[in-house]
């Protein structure tokens, strides 16, 4: 019998808030694992950005990483540490650097999803290029954008193929539009989507490991009421269709956090926007939302590292293909995806090492949102965001659906 210590790393850019919750309520539990005849604790610690060389040893299990999708050498460094090391990363960082939003509405398609009608449209402008006017010269035919247009109807939503955070983002309601749109769309390379409209609700689906949670979106409202906070408003069966949805297309990926936006119109849920992986995980987004994250992100990496979880390198895309060829039912292929799926992530394997070994957590959590380290935490982020005269009343407004969280969904959330 050996005492084991598995090691999470944080891969962290500008965030404040979550880390300190996460690190803080990591030590509450103050956990000793009664695993195979061990005793396996778990610590987590902050990893640096130095040099590194390539068969260097890592001290890590698992590490949550918030930096891949824009800092290159910690990207390196993550796919290193899985080639040489087996560390298990969230996610995928192979994946997260290939997958744009235009390749994830291919392959939701082909898997029967109701992806709205999308087409990817070559940019108006070019950065100059050696290459760039053969190229154009032999190969890039002129085309009928209004045509195009026309066909996918209005409205119609024209946005970056790699897009986030709603930069470049126009809704066009007919074709004069879309030819000024295009006009002014510079070097971007674009995608006309048919527009979900009109629809009666807008979720947003988060995914961490094999845990959901849906928030009822408000993109119109500011950016700290645009996560609602109502619970239960959708049917059981609705919530379920979502969560295998969103669970399937992280499976798909390779994506342990990533959140999946979807439109409802006539009782059918569109997935409009889900290449989003390692989404907003700030307080001054999520608030009311935010303890879930916490324990969701505590659960998921615990287990990781724990269970020693090794990295899925391979994305078996054939056997979801297999089932999409197959002449039957969306339902019944979509039984078979979320099969294969609830396998990636070990769905039962997670369930009861939760009721093993973290019975805990939800009791500990709720005491630990009423602290002063959470009060703490929501100061020094909204200090970042905010000016100064909005500080405090933001920090109480915050802390405020902090505590309402723990009045409504603290323990057995
Ligand atoms: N097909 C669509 N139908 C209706 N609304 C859409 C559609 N596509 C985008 N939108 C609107 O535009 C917003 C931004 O588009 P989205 O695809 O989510 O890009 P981003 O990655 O920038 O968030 C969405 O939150 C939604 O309000
Ligand atoms: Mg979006």
């Amino acid at each position: 019998m050996a005492e084991i210590t598995r090691k999470i790393g944080l891969s962290l850019g500008a965030d404040i808030c979550w880390p300190i919750c996460y690190e803080a309520l990591l030590k509450q539990l103050d956990l000793k694992l009664s695993i195979g005849g061990d005793t396996v604790r778990i610590e987590s610690e902050r990893v640096n950005i130095e040099p590194f060389g390539l068969l260097q040893d890592c001290s890590y299990d698992v590490v949550i990483d918030r930096l891949t999708h824009w800092y290159h050498t910690s990207r390196e460094w993550i796919k290193t540490k899985i080639l040489v090391n087996d560390l298990y990363v969230f996610n995928n960082p192979w994946s997260l650097q290939s997958m744009e939003k235009q390749t994830t509405y291919a392959a939701m398609s082909r898997l029967g999803f109701p992806v709205p009608e999308t087409w990817m449209i070559p940019p108006k402008r070019y950065a100059e290029s050696n290459d760039l006017q053969p190229t154009l010269t032999r190969y890039a035919k002129l085309f009928d954008l209004g045509g195009i247009g026309d066909n996918i109807g209005y409205p119609l939503y024209m946005k970056p193929y790699d897009g986030g955070a709603w930069v470049g983002v126009t809704g066009i309601k007919n074709r004069q539009e879309l030819l000024n749109a295009y006009e002014s769309s510079g070097t971007r390379v674009m995608n006309l989507q048919k527009g979900v409209e009109p629809h009666d609700a807008f979720v947003r689906c988060i995914g961490l490991g094999p845990q959901f949670r849906y928030v009822n979106y408000d993109p119109g409202a500011p950016l700290h009421d645009r996560y609602r906070m109502d619970q239960d408003f959708l049917p059981t069966d609705q919530e379920q269709q979502l969560r295998n949805m969103t669970m399937v297309i992280n499976a798909f990926f390779g994506w342990d956090f990533n959140s999946c936006e979807a439109l409802r119109q006539d009782g059918t849920w569109y997935p409009i926007d889900f290449a989003n992986a390692c989404p907003d995980s700030q307080v001054t987004s999520l608030h009311f939302h935010f303890p879930w994250l916490i324990k969701a992100n505590l659960r998921w990496s615990i287990f990781c590292a724990a269970t020693g979880r090794s990295m899925k390198t391979n994305l078996d895309w054939q056997e979801y293909f297999a089932i999409a060829d197959q002449d039957i039912p969306f339902e019944e292929k979509m039984a078979g995806y979320v099969s294969l799926a609830s396998g990636h992530f070990n769905v039962d394997e997670f369930e009861s090492f939760c009721a093993t070994h973290l019975p805990h957590l939800d009791e500990v959590a709720n005491g630990f949102f009423a602290t002063d380290i959470v009060h703490g935490a929501i100061g020094e982020k909204v200090a970042a965001l905010y000016p100064p005269h909005e500080t405090e009343a933001f920090v109480e407004l915050f802390w405020s659906r902090v505590q309402e969280w723990r009045r409504k969904d603290g323990v057995g959330a």
